[in-house]
């Protein structure tokens, strides 16, 4: 069985090495020139072929394994110690956490069921939320050279100035869907330290995590367990909506729901910013073919992201035409104006 796996393992690699030098050129994902251009509303070819390369059992696991060694690497080169870190979480007692967050009358959609980021589990697991803190940091760590363990923190400040630049008041009421561990959400309490901040996910994994850091920070943050897409929270209730990230995890229906949700929630005047990967930067229209296959293997909803025309669909939730800024060589900034 053990030398079986082996095998597998060993024709998987030479098929996904044989794949990349077949791709003579760099994978173009989008061809499309910045933010006047047309959106590309079906998948460029190479990215269709390396779907049909992921649909090959053996081939997919080969890459998300990989994926995540290349991570786990990156993490330890630039001085994020991956291993001691979780296994210092894994040694805590989460359950009183856990108890808190948790609403067992939410009830999971299918596509957040499926395998993310290379876990089986996807982000109903303790596996995910104990690494969503390390990972994040090696993830982000090359989006500026030199930028390192300072990365993450360098692109959520990128993401605030946008924001700060286009919106001069400050918002009273802050709503953070998508928030996971909480990253996302001190971001914005850091910026906005007189806010009432709420943070939404559906993982109670993730959220547990965000409970402990709250309590470790001293910090008053209102976290709720449920889908963006039907949060339960009354009319009018916030100022700022952030989706930080979410974008690109998302079945286009899905992230049409949660925007339709988020303009619900927002007063008149309100506004919606929207941080994640640009699909017209240079830097994935560049990125080698093996690198691109990695990526796609951790991400299946990154075809319905890169073909979403975000605007449109924004103004069809109710929100004015919103600006694009890119905020990082990778990353864009969204920001929506509730219609009057
Ligand atoms: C990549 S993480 C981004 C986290 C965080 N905003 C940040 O910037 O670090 C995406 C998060 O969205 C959450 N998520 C995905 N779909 C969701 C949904 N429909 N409703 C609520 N949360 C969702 C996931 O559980 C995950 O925590």
């Amino acid at each position: 069985m053990q030398r079986q796996n082996s095998l597998l393992y060993r024709s998987a690699k030479s098929l996904l090495w044989l794949f990349s030098k077949s791709c003579k050129k760099k994978i173009s994902v989008h061809k499309e020139t910045p933010m006047t251009a047309a959106v590309k509303t079906s998948p460029s070819i190479a990215s269709q072929l390396v779907n049909g390369i992921l649909a090959i059992k053996p081939l997919a696991n080969f890459a998300k394994h990989q994926a995540r060694q290349m991570i786990i690497k990156r993490a330890e080169n630039i001085g994020v110690h991956w291993t001691q870190e979780v296994e210092k979480l894994k040694a805590r007692s989460w359950n009183s956490d856990f108890a808190q967050v948790q609403n067992p009358q939410v009830s999971y959609p299918e596509y957040y069921l499926k395998p993310f980021h290379a876990y089986e589990k996807s982000n109903l697991s303790w596996e995910a939320a104990l690494e969503v803190e390390v990972a994040a940091k090696a993830v982000h760590a090359k989006i500026w050279q030199e930028a390192g363990i300072n990365g993450d923190a360098q692109l959520r400040q990128s993401y605030h100035d946008v924001v700060k630049a286009q919106i001069p008041d400050s918002p009273k009421d802050i709503i953070d869907l998508g928030c996971s561990v909480g990253m996302s959400t001190f971001a914005l309490q850091a910026v906005y330290p007189q806010a009432q901040i709420t943070g939404v996910d559906l993982s109670p994994y993730f959220l547990a995590v965000a409970h402990y850091r709250t309590q470790q920070r001293q910090a008053k943050i209102n976290w709720v367990h449920a889908a963006a897409e039907s949060t339960g929270i009354a009319d009018n209730s916030f100022d700022l909506g952030s989706m930080c990230l979410i974008c690109h995890e998302l079945p286009q229906s899905a992230t049409r729901q949660i925007f339709t949700e988020v303009r619900r929630l927002l007063r008149p005047g309100g506004h919606l910013t929207i941080m994640d990967m640009n699909p017209q930067a240079e830097a994935y229209k560049k990125m080698p073919p093996y690198v691109f296959t990695l990526l796609k293997s951790t991400e299946p909803y990154l075809d319905d992201y890169f073909t979403l025309d975000i605007a449109q669909t924004l103004v069809e939730a109710g929100f004015n035409s919103p600006t694009i800024t890119p905020n990082s060589p990778r990353h864009r900034t969204i920001i929506a104006r509730v219609r009057d």
